[in-house]
């Protein structure tokens, strides 16, 4: 069975998207068939892996205009990894779906039919909105990058009721969380090491040993579309990153 893996937190920046790709790219470089699906219309996702101008279709397609899912999917350079890419018109769907009957299930409708991947990772955007919904209604599972630094916990709780709510309105009481993900830790500072021992007290076990530190060369990474286990290897963030690639993969 597909595996398929939200990262979800409305808060912004606490690296839900470096995340996506960084796991995506080490998942798929241990031979397993995967997809990133980007339903953030800040298409950041996208941009590492593709060539934005060179788009025809994206999920805003998918959601809207009825298009198969098949078609908007490409290969990306790295070996076993496609993307479903997004792009800016993503940004009107939240409006277009409002009067649209199942519009919490678009997606997870759209993909029941692909069989051929082991892992679907869906990066989600720093909202509640529609699309996070469907992004969580779609997935089995939720991991949640919350960020080492003061008010970390903020809106936290506001992101379990929306879980909670999807598990019981919608009719998805098998949706769990698989980890919460410590990341931009900063292991010299105060408040990096008391938001860790924060969310430790309050999400007990579902903490991944795992802890991403703070490392620039993510950013670099990011930006010159590369994921980190190509740009910096030898980097603590690879370090960290495929410490989580092996956390996630032992769930199977
Ligand atoms: N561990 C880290 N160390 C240093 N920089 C990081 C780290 N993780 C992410 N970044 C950088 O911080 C910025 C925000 O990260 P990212 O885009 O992953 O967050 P996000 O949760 O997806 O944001 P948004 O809510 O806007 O979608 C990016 O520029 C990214 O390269
Ligand atoms: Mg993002």
């Amino acid at each position: 069975m597909t595996r398929i893996i939200a990262l979800a937190n409305q808060k912004g920046g606490c690296g839900k998207t470096t995340t996506a790709v960084n796991l995506s790219a080490g998942i798929a470089k241990r031979n397993k068939k995967t997809l990133i699906i980007d339903m953030d219309s800040q298409a950041n996702a996208t941009a590492v892996f593709i060539n934005q101008k060179e788009l025809e279709k994206t999920l805003y397609d998918v959601l809207i205009n009825n298009t198969p899912f098949k078609e908007i999917i490409v290969s990306t350079k790295i070996k076993n990894l496609d993307i479903a890419p997004s792009d800016i018109m993503l940004s009107a769907a939240d409006i277009k779906l409002a009067n649209v009957l199942g519009r919490e299930r678009l997606l997870k409708r759209r993909i029941k039919h692909l069989n051929n991947y082991d892992y679907i990772i869906i990066d989600t955007p720093p909202s509640l909105g529609l699309l996070t919904v469907n992004s969580l209604t779609a997935a089995n599972e939720i991991i949640i990058p919350i960020s080492m630094s003061y008010f970390a916990l903020k809106g936290v709780t506001l992101l379990e009721e929306t879980i909670q709510g999807i598990r019981e309105n919608l009719d998805h009481p098998e949706l769990k969380i698989t980890g919460i993900l410590a990341t931009y830790f900063d292991p010299i500072t105060n408040v990096s090491k008391d938001a860790l021992k924060m969310i430790k007290d309050f999400f007990k076990d579902l903490v991944f040993n795992t802890i991403i530190r703070k490392n620039i060369k993510l950013e670099e990474a990011h930006s010159a579309g590369m994921s980190i286990f190509d740009y910096a290897p030898h980097s603590s963030g690879a370090e960290d990153y495929n410490n989580l690639v092996e956390e996630v993969l032992k769930y199977e």
